[in-house]
């Protein structure tokens, strides 16, 4: 009878292998929150956070083209920027898993207020 009772208590060992199991998913969950926008994010601070790496802090260009004023970007639609952002272009990736539509609402308003339209 005392058996079957120890049957369904976890041992030491199953006890270390969950809060090991827990602190790789806490790690990863960690790890993958670094290229998580907050959600009251302003439009440059998701700039500086996921963009100026590649298009660089004042929007000259760097990996990626110039975005600033008297760039292609600021004679194309907002929609042209949009779609670029969710949907990632050439080596540039796609930030539909990062940005919601706020957020993004937010950015290609920063864009275009910098580009000066
Ligand atoms: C890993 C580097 C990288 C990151 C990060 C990146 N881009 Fe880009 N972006 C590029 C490259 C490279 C291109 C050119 C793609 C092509 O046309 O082949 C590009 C193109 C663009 C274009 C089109 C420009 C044009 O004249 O055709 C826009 C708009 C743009 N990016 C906006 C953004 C915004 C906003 C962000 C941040 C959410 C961002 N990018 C993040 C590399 C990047």
């Amino acid at each position: 009878m005392s058996n079957l009772i120890e049957v369904g208590k976890p041992s030491p060992h199953t006890i270390d292998v969950v809060r090991r199991f827990a602190a790789v998913v806490f790690l990863v969950v960690s790890a993958c929150s670094v290229g998580r926008v907050a959600d009251d994010a302003a439009g440059d601070e998701i700039y500086g956070q996921l963009c100026a790496t590649c298009h660089g802090a004042d929007l000259t260009g760097r990996i990626g083209p110039a975005l600033g004023p008297g760039s292609n970007a600021a004679s194309r639609p907002r929609e042209f920027l949009e779609f670029t952002i969710m949907h990632g272009r050439g080596r540039m990736p796609s930030f539909s898993s990062s940005l919601n539509d706020e957020q993004l609402e937010r950015l290609v308003s920063y864009l275009r207020e910098e580009q000066g339209e």
